[in-house]
């Protein structure tokens, strides 16, 4: 049987962000469970290239994904294949990873957000405009009432275009474009940060004492997006998987080697999720680094629609 190759829009076409971040919430709980075997991602090149793997167990169903990074200009940055393996079932599924990631990654941060930031949170500044900005965008506009957004990155020109963009597409949001970070975070409820920086955006100070942030970009132990202090203040850190983030998280890495943070502050998303007395107070704080089990929630649901479209045929 021919595999079949899913192009960006026909992935972006097949899952609704809302689907999505249903997706990546039941992944993240799965994961919490020990429903996946998720090995540490290969590195090579210090992580230009990367190869990321899971087995979820009660399918036996599988996803590897291979990329490229090139944070150079070269757009996309992120450039690849997920390739989808179901040990019950012939026929062989590749989709583009480029907008698998910017998907799952964007559905993550509406986890996250839906669990943690205040109900009326209204107001939403992303930082860094590349290639996972809108996703981030439309996946917090996807669970919280945002009625202004705030989009900064060091190259105006970028932050310019995704307003454009994201104008055409919600055309009630107010959007606004900015080159000082420190001032665009100064009142927003939610902060993503989607960048490839290597030291802290912006300072404790600068915040709300009521914000949510999610922070997607550093990936590395030697990238950093946020403060030490803000890490300690929030009491808990929200992340993705506990050894993956010991791992590759810059932000935790140096935070733990500081002092400001104990290993016993990091909780895992799933584990939150199925706490039904979590309660939210002050800051709170979501540090991912991207798992594989995100990548095999979106490939599931393209592997189930594309198994529905073809018994339509039949
Ligand atoms: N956590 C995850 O699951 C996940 C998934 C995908 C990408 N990422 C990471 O997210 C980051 C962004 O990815 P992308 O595809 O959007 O990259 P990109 O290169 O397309 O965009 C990054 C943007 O950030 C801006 N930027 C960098 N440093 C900045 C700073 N100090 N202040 C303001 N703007 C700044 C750049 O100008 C650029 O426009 C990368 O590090 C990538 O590896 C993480």
């Amino acid at each position: 049987m021919e595999p079949i190759f899913l192009s960006p829009e026909q992935v972006l076409a097949a899952v609704p962000m809302r689907e999505a971040i249903e997706a990546v919430r039941q992944a993240f709980v799965g994961v919490s469970r020990g429903e996946f075997e998720v090995p540490f991602r290969t590195n090579l090149r210090d992580g230009q290239f990367l190869v990321m793997a899971t087995h979820h167990i009660p399918t036996a169903t599988a996803v590897v994904k291979t990329m490229s990074l090139n944070f150079d200009g070269r757009d996309p940055a992120i450039v690849g294949t997920v390739s989808w393996n179901d040990l019950h079932r012939t026929g062989h599924l590749l989709a583009d990873a480029s907008a698998i990631t910017a998907l799952r990654t964007g559905a993550a941060s509406g986890v996250a957000t839906d669990l943690l930031a205040r109900p009326d949170a209204a107001t939403l500044t992303v930082v860094g405009s590349g290639g996972q900005a809108a996703m981030q965008v439309r996946a917090v506009c996807a669970v919280r009432p945002i009625a202004a957004v705030i989009l900064v990155d060091r190259i105006a020109e970028r932050a310019e275009a995704l307003a454009e963009v994201l104008r055409r597409e919600m055309p009630v949001l107010q959007i606004k474009v900015c080159t000082d970070v420190v001032d665009a975070v100064t009142d927003a409820d939610i902060i993503c940060c989607a960048t490839t920086a290597t030291e802290p955006l912006f300072p404790l100070s600068a915040l709300r004492p009521d914000v949510h942030v999610n922070a997607i970009g550093a990936f590395r132990p030697t990238m950093r997006e946020l403060p030490d202090d803000l890490l300690a203040d929030a009491g808990v850190v929200y992340i993705d998987q506990q050894e993956a983030i010991l791992e590759e998280s810059g932000e935790v890495i140096h935070a733990l080697a500081s002092g400001a943070l104990d290993e016993a502050n990091l909780e895992e998303i799933g584990r939150a999720l199925q706490d039904t007395g979590l309660r939210r107070d002050g800051r709170t704080v979501f540090k991912t680094v991207g798992i594989a089990a995100q990548d095999w929630a979106i490939a599931r649901l393209l592997s189930e629609r594309n198994a529905a479209t073809e018994s339509a045929h039949d």
